[in-house]
């Protein structure tokens, strides 16, 4: 595209090199949540309380600036992202950088870790599972979403990108294949595989001297490796590969610290599964049932696993592919992406979003979307956490909170049935706005263009074939518009608002657990492909498209039953940081383990610190070699007695391969809650050990 003829001069080679250059800014902040006492989000389990820290939740900004226009697009280690988040980040934005930054050219993408606290999510369907909002949660993400851009603001540079994909076997699944068989034979026969396979990578070089200052992938799988039974927060299969990249590319420094910042952000995921040993009964180990995912009619029993023998293997194992297959993509040249940055946002409420269609036959249909509502396999969960909102199991009333406001539950009305056929309505959330909206009913859609690099930002989970065909009409679209031949459609999933699935409408026909959860209706998909065509058309005509409507703005009357943390206590003659198991000498292959009499680690998220460290003796001083944010390191927190506010933390450190032999010692740091209710730091220094 910008070569030039060789009669041209020099100068004027020069300047058309560097004209095609972009300015590039990459930052990345800790946004970790509170490390205990509040529920995850994602299985949706009341049970899965967070109970301490396995690693850090990271949020990673990459911006592309063409001298004219600028785009941002961010990738959040959390489930998934909502208006009132990206609302929050654009007014702190604003406050630093005035209008530089607008829900315009800023997406903001969740990797969909299941094992991250809830409750900022603010529609109430998606809070209910965190009894509620957390204003916690959201202020942590809030804050550290805010710093990644900050920093990637600061830290601008002259730079290249480079493109590069390739094929990544044997990291997922699809966990819904019935679903999947009942798009058009045609159609699957363009495919290999039944979930996309590809990984796409962008290497961002900086001109000055060439060196690579971060990567940036897309690949489609749940970060569900990690099941709900785990109660450490964790970034997941997607978010331990980023890690290793970056301990790749920073040697010496700790996770987290490092100026190169490498990440894996979610794409099409909403169908596909990364334990890759397939579903299986637990009680009779025998398959389960095809079409409804269950054992003997009990969805609880089927569950997939794999490919390690256990969540945290296979955590390890996913990444280390995603990891290894992106080092690979690095190493080769890539192609270099040239053009002008360019972005389009829309809002769209989708239960009166119409369209007309073109059917197979040639006929045309006139869509239109359906108020949001849940269908009943919903309620049954998928393989990956059976059960979602454990209703088959009849816990809701075990839940306070359902208890509290499912006299609430409207019925639909005969509209509303008809719209949503064949789904059965378990939760006709649209039909209800008390206290507030139950599930968002404006989304957002968006796109990010630099070059022939074109984010396609949506607002859900995307299936497979969901994917595929935006992909393709969106490429279609900016092709036949005079678009580069080399357009590449990449799918951002979670990006900006959570509107559950988006199904095939030939998928939302079998009504397994991704059409049920496809909240607008069997026409969800077909409306965004319509929509996102007229996007990218318009952006490419350098057309004005309305804005949509506003999504309003019910911040002020969230709920919550989520109580302030309590106060902390300690037994008679101890103090906080006491050290109360101390480490024994150990070998490589071994788990060094230490307690301490604790505080509550939810009064501090302790961002750009850490809970724990394991440090070296050089002699004369120490060094500290692992945080809390090592794979290699855990922290468990256990409260041991509610009455006197007792508690204690229990600090694990893998002795791994790369361990030098020497003398060390466990640092615990923490906070904890006086009768005042005042927070007061504390610290506790474990005796040295020694590793041989
Ligand atoms: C902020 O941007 C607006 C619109 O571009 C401009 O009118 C205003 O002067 C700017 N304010 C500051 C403080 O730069
Ligand atoms: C979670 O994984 C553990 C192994 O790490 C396994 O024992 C357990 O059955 C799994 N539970 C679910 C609900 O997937
Ligand atoms: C759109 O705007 C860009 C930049 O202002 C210009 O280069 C391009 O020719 C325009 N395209 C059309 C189709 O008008």
């Amino acid at each position: 595209m910008w070569k030039v003829g060789t009669l041209l001069g020099l100068a004027l080679l020069q300047s058309v090199a560097v004209s095609a250059d972009y300015q590039i800014g990459i930052g990345r902040a800790d946004c970790t949540g509170p490390a205990a006492e509040i529920i995850f989000m994602g299985y949706a389990k009341l049970s899965q309380v967070g109970c301490g820290l396995h690693l850090r939740q990271f949020s990673r900004a990459f911006i592309v600036d063409d001298g004219e226009n600028r785009a941002v697009f961010v990738t959040v280690d959390s489930l998934t992202i909502n208006h009132g988040v990206r609302r929050q980040v654009l007014k702190n934005l604003n406050s630093l950088y005035n209008d530089t930054y607008t829900e315009q050219n800023l997406i903001i993408s969740g990797t969909h870790s299941h094992s991250t606290p809830g409750g900022y999510l603010m529609d109430l369907m998606l809070d209910i599972p965190c009894l509620g909002f957390v204003q916690e949660t959201f202020d942590a993400y809030v804050n550290g979403i805010t710093q990644s851009i900050v920093n990637a603001h600061e830290n601008m540079v002259q730079g290249k990108i480079f493109l590069s994909t390739d094929t990544l076997l044997d990291a997922n699944i699809n966990r819904s294949p019935a679903s999947y068989l009942y798009n058009p034979e045609e159609e699957r026969a363009k495919y290999e595989y039944d979930t996309d396979k590809e990984i796409v990578q962008l290497k961002f070089v900086r001109s000055s001297d060439n060196q690579p200052i971060g990567v940036l992938h897309w690949y489609a799988v749940h970060a569900t490796s990690m099941n709900n039974t785990n109660c450490l927060v964790s970034s997941d299969n997607v978010g331990l590969a980023s890690i290793q990249f970056e301990s790749l590319m920073n040697p010496g420094n700790l996770p987290g610290t490092g100026d190169f910042i490498g990440a894996f952000a979610s794409s099409n995921l909403g169908d596909v599964s990364p334990n890759t040993k397939g579903p299986i009964c637990i009680d009779t180990g025998e398959e389960c049932d095809f079409v409804t995912s269950t054992c003997n009619g009990d969805a609880k029993n089927c569950i997939a696993f794999g490919p390690g023998d256990n969540m945290v293997e296979s955590t390890e194992i996913i990444a280390t592919k995603l990891f290894e297959k992106g080092k690979e993509l690095f190493e080769q040249d890539g192609f270099e992406v040239s053009g002008p940055v360019k972005y389009i946002h829309q809002y769209v409420d989708m239960p009166t979003e119409k369209a007309t269609i073109t059917l197979d036959d040639g006929t045309e249909q006139e869509i239109q979307g359906c108020t949001p509502a849940m269908g009943y396999s919903f309620a049954g969960g998928t393989t990956d956490g059976p059960g979602e909102f454990d209703f088959a199991q009849g816990t809701i009333t075990d839940n306070p909170f359902w208890d509290a406001v499912r006299d609430f539950l409207f019925p639909p009305t005969e509209e509303e049935i008809a719209c949503h056929a064949p789904k059965p309505i378990l939760l006709n959330t649209g039909g209800i706005d008390f206290p507030y909206p139950w599930q968002p009913s404006v989304v957002t859609t968006q796109i990010l263009m630099f070059g022939e690099v074109v984010l396609l930002a949506v607002p859900g989970e995307f299936t497979t074939m969901s994917g595929r065909r935006l992909r393709e009409a969106v490429q279609e679209t900016i092709i036949s518009n005079g678009g580069s031949e080399n357009t590449k459609p990449i799918l951002t999933g979670h990006s900006n608002v959570y509107t559950n699935y988006i199904a095939t409408f030939e998928e939302y026909q079998l009504q397994r657990y991704e059409g049920g959860s496809t909240i607008f209706g069997p026409h969800t998909l077909n409306l965004y492909i319509n929509r996102f065509k007229q996007m990218a058309a318009a952006l490419m005509t350098n057309e004005t498209l309305d804005p949509g409507p506003t999504p309003r703005d019910f911040s002020s009357q969230l709920i919550t039953l989520v109580f302030p943390a309590a106060s902390d206590g300690v037994a008679e003659g101890q103090n906080f940081g006491d050290c109360l198991q101390q480490p024994e000498a150990a070998t490589v292959g071994d788990t060094v383990v230490v307690k301490f009499v604790s505080g509550s680690p939810r009064h501090d998220v302790m961002h750009g610190r850490t809970f724990l460290t394991v440090e070296k003796s050089t002699g004369d001083d120490w060094v500290v070699v692992a945080t809390d944010a090592n794979w290699e390191t855990r922290l468990w927190w256990e409260r041991t007695n509610s009455e006197t506010g007792e508690s204690e933390v229990t600090i694990e450190w893998d002795v791994g391969e790369g361990v030098e032999a020497g003398e060390y010692r466990i640092r615990h740091i923490g906070n904890y809650k006086g009768q005042d209710g005042d927070i007061y730091p504390y610290e506790g220094l474990s005796d040295t050990f020694t590793v041989s």
